[in-house]
């Protein structure tokens, strides 16, 4: 049985229908082709785009020469007025200093003591989906986006997700998406640069509202640390780091720039992974009993449940490999290039394809099949997994790789220790890339207790 993926465009098509195809959903708008290629050019009347999919360029790009390869202005365009100048849209000086205050926060040892926050955020996950147990399917999703949001707040701020400020932001954020920012196609599309960049006003309108009520969050917390006492969690982590060249903090208007991604970021990768992740475990019901054995060893909030959940970090890694919530990311050549023979402009944009490289025939073996056996160290080959990169790689890693790695595996393994997840026939999830990679027309599962 071979997981859902999308049929890929015809081989040629024309640049209106090419946008057209985008505008629906960057996945199907690829040829099937990007599966078997090393690199591939896209040819645009102003700008020229090369897909990158050979692990030894990836690297060149992402980690060898990463200062080289700044992050694309055109990415941020769709998401400026959320996120501001935060972490995930700068560049050079600027970003090395956000990084310096913000990586301290999600080292090794802080995730240990975030996890009190994890377990209870997967036990209220447990407790609003047993409402819904019975014959009616659920929508996956939003369960795991509501579960994600949670664990957000409860590790950032130390409230769960019904405080009043965190529910108002998780509401308007949906509003947010509805608007589908990423579709703000001056971002991807062959626009001159001089071109204006609108924002549709609902994105606007939605995006002010989500940013008044972080800076409220983050004043009060600013309060709480100058008076002393705010609780020991990764937004005063964060707030109270100096930079260790320059001994300056963040000011609160910077802070709320890097909360917005924290939660943008965090929720709605998490949210995308587990819920195709519970998909897949509902496909391969084998996997799923495997899973909530291991499961049924949990112990009360004990950090040391994250070493024994091996199975299920083997299918979480899994899922990301053949769902990566981020499906692309894009950079841009500063220097003249020579890749692969061919001759690079500066100002091109280099895309980086987690969703191809995952896939790519020429490096895994089975790449469209389920198997979560291919990482356990015996079986890992090296080649396939220099063609892994669900949270990219090199200086620009994702801040929240370790933290997803925690919280994943143990939400999955609270729920399969809890509920039984069945696929229904007839409404099997199409993937198509909208800020993440979700389904179409949502993820639909009947949940029973075990
Ligand atoms: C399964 C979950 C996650 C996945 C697959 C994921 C994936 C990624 C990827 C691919 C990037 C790089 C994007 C690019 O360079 O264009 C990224 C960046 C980032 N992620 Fe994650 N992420 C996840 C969870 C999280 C969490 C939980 C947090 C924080 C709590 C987080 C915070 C960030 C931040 C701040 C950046 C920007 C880093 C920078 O540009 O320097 N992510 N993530």
């Amino acid at each position: 049985m071979i997981p859902p993926k999308p049929a890929p465009r015809p081989e040629k098509v024309s640049l209106w229908r090419y946008m057209r195809l985008f505008r629906q959903d960057i996945l199907s708008a690829q040829p099937d082709k990007l599966y078997r290629a090393w690199m591939a050019e896209f040819r645009t009347p102003f700008f020229r785009s090369y897909l990158v999919n050979q692990p030894q360029l990836v690297k060149e790009v992402l980690n060898r020469r990463a200062d080289d390869f700044p992050k694309s202005g055109r990415i941020g365009e769709g998401l400026r007025p959320l996120l501001g100048e935060s972490v995930f849209l700068t560049n050079g000086p600027v970003w090395k200093r956000q990084r310096r205050i913000i990586d301290p926060a999600f080292e090794g040892g802080r995730l240990r003591d975030t996890y009190p926050a994890m377990w209870a955020a997967a036990q209220a996950a447990v407790r609003r989906i047993d409402t819904k147990v019975g014959p009616e399917p659920v929508e996956i999703e939003s369960e795991t986006s509501h579960a994600a949001a949670d664990v957000i707040f409860r590790t950032l701020f130390s409230i769960p997700i019904e405080h009043e400020i965190a529910s108002q932001v998780f509401t308007q954020f949906r509003d947010y998406q509805r608007t589908q920012p990423i579709l703000n196609l001056a971002a991807f599309l062959p626009l001159p640069r001089w071109v204006p960049r609108f924002h549709r006003r609902r994105t606007r309108v939605s995006a002010k509202a989500i940013r008044s009520l972080i800076t409220r969050l983050t004043s009060e917390r600013m309060q709480q640390i100058e008076a002393g006492h705010a609780p020991d969690d990764l937004a005063t982590k964060i707030m109270t780091t100096a930079d260790p060249e320059t001994g300056a903090r963040f000011s609160t208007g910077e802070m709320v720039d890097q909360v917005a991604i924290f939660f943008l970021a965090g929720h709605e990768t998490s949210a995308s992974a587990l819920a195709w992740t519970l998909y897949l475990v509902a496909l391969f019901p084998e996997w799923q009993e495997r899973l909530a054995k291991e499961a049924s060893g949990l112990k009360n909030g004990d950090f040391s449940n994250v070493s024994s959940l091996k199975l299920s970090r083997d299918v979480f890694r899994e899922a990301l490999r053949l769902y990566p919530p981020v499906p692309m990311m894009v950079r841009q050549a500063s220097c003249t290039e020579t890749f692969r023979g061919r001759s690079i402009d500066p100002g091109a944009q280099i895309v980086l394809s987690p969703w191809h490289l995952h896939r790519h025939a020429r490096l895994w073996d089975n790449p469209d099949g389920f198997d979560p056996t291919r990482w356990q160290a015996e079986n890992g080959k090296q080649c396939q997994r220099d063609a892994y990169i669900p949270f990219s790689s090199g200086p620009r890693v994702c801040t929240g790789a370790g933290f997803a790695m925690v919280e994943g595996p143990l939400i999955l393994s609270m729920l399969l220790k809890h509920f039984r997840f069945e696929r229904v026939a007839g409404k099997d999830p199409v993937p198509v890339a909208h800020l993440t990679v979700r389904s179409k027309d949502g993820i639909w599962l009947r949940v029973s207790r075990r």
